[in-house]
């Protein structure tokens, strides 16, 4: 596996790939990686001939009242996870090294960004998306692994590369879970053994909507309520929103028809850090 902190050997290299005739597969990190991490890489390299992973704590997608400083990272065992799930090629870029000069071109994805996490954070997905362009650059013609864990940040990556016409098929993975449900996500670490308990409200909540879906609900708005009564057995969950979008647009529905692809997408404060979850279901016949 080659470890590079430089962009140019990294690009080098990936060019090397495609033009030896390997595919190659991307997988953008902050690191911390964990299994769900984990299981973006094996897939990539179950599909791919080449796997370059990128681990980069991105100060742009962070508001100044965040996390970034407190972000946890841990290299060592970050390289050893990547080698054991097929990795071939990793980018360890330093902040200098993605941003020598004060940034002046950003991307920012309308609509898609703008209810939900982009409400929450506003300066968020421009940070992402600048910074998964760059590295889309960087990478050349891929596939591109995401969790669907950060649902939105799906929607944008994708929307973006669509819009752009960029030489990247975006491939959505489904969330990886604890045994108990909770997805996840390097700021789990953060939770205390009474949070982590707490923090199982997103799923239960999740659970509650798809099965009110699916036993008939017509209307986005009673299917909120359900996930709204879930979190409110837990007052120490501080919920940011619970909502019942389209899969495709993210854009919010009243009604509900039968055959449409829903996503129900949660926020929560438990503790320290904000936790996202989200589920799809079909709107079934009536
Ligand atoms: O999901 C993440 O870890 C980050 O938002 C990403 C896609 C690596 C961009 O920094």
């Amino acid at each position: 596996m080659e470890v590079h902190e430089r962009i140019d050997g990294f690009r080098g290299s990936l060019d090397a790939c495609r033009a030896d005739g390997l595919v190659v597969g991307f997988v953008p990190t902050m690191g911390f990686l964990h299994d769900g991490h984990g299981s973006l890489i094996r897939r990539a390299a179950a599909e791919c001939g080449a796997v370059a992973v990128s681990i980069f704590v991105n100060p742009l997608q962070f508001a100044a009242n965040e996390d970034l400083a407190a972000y946890p990272r841990d290299l060592e065992s970050d390289l050893a996870l990547c080698a054991e799930m097929g990795a071939t090629h990793v980018l360890v870029p330093s902040v200098d090294e993605m941003y020598p000069q004060p940034v002046l071109t950003t991307v920012t994805v309308a609509e898609v960004s703008e209810r939900m996490e982009g409400a929450m954070r506003p300066t968020h997905f421009a940070g992402v998306a600048t910074v998964v362009a760059k590295l889309f650059s960087m990478v050349g013609a891929c596939r591109a692994y995401f969790g669907e864990k950060d649902f939105q940040q799906l929607a944008v990556v994708r929307r973006m590369a669509s819009d752009l016409s960029m030489p990247v098929e975006v491939v959505g993975c489904p969330t990886i879970r604890e045994p108990d449900g909770l997805a996840m996500s390097s700021r789990n670490v953060y939770l205390s053994p009474d949070e982590r308990q707490t923090a199982l409200v997103l799923h239960r909540a999740l659970d509650a909507g798809v099965a009110a879906v699916l036993a008939g609900a017509d209307h986005a708005r009673g299917v909120e309520a359900v996930m709204a009564e879930v979190f409110a057995t837990e007052p120490d969950a501080a919920v940011d929103y619970a909502d019942v979008v389209d899969a495709a647009t993210l854009a919010p529905l009243e009604g509900l028809v039968p055959g449409t692809e829903l996503r129900l997408i949660v926020a929560a404060r438990v503790g320290a850090p904000r936790l996202l979850d989200n589920a799809g279901v079909v709107v079934p016949p009536r």
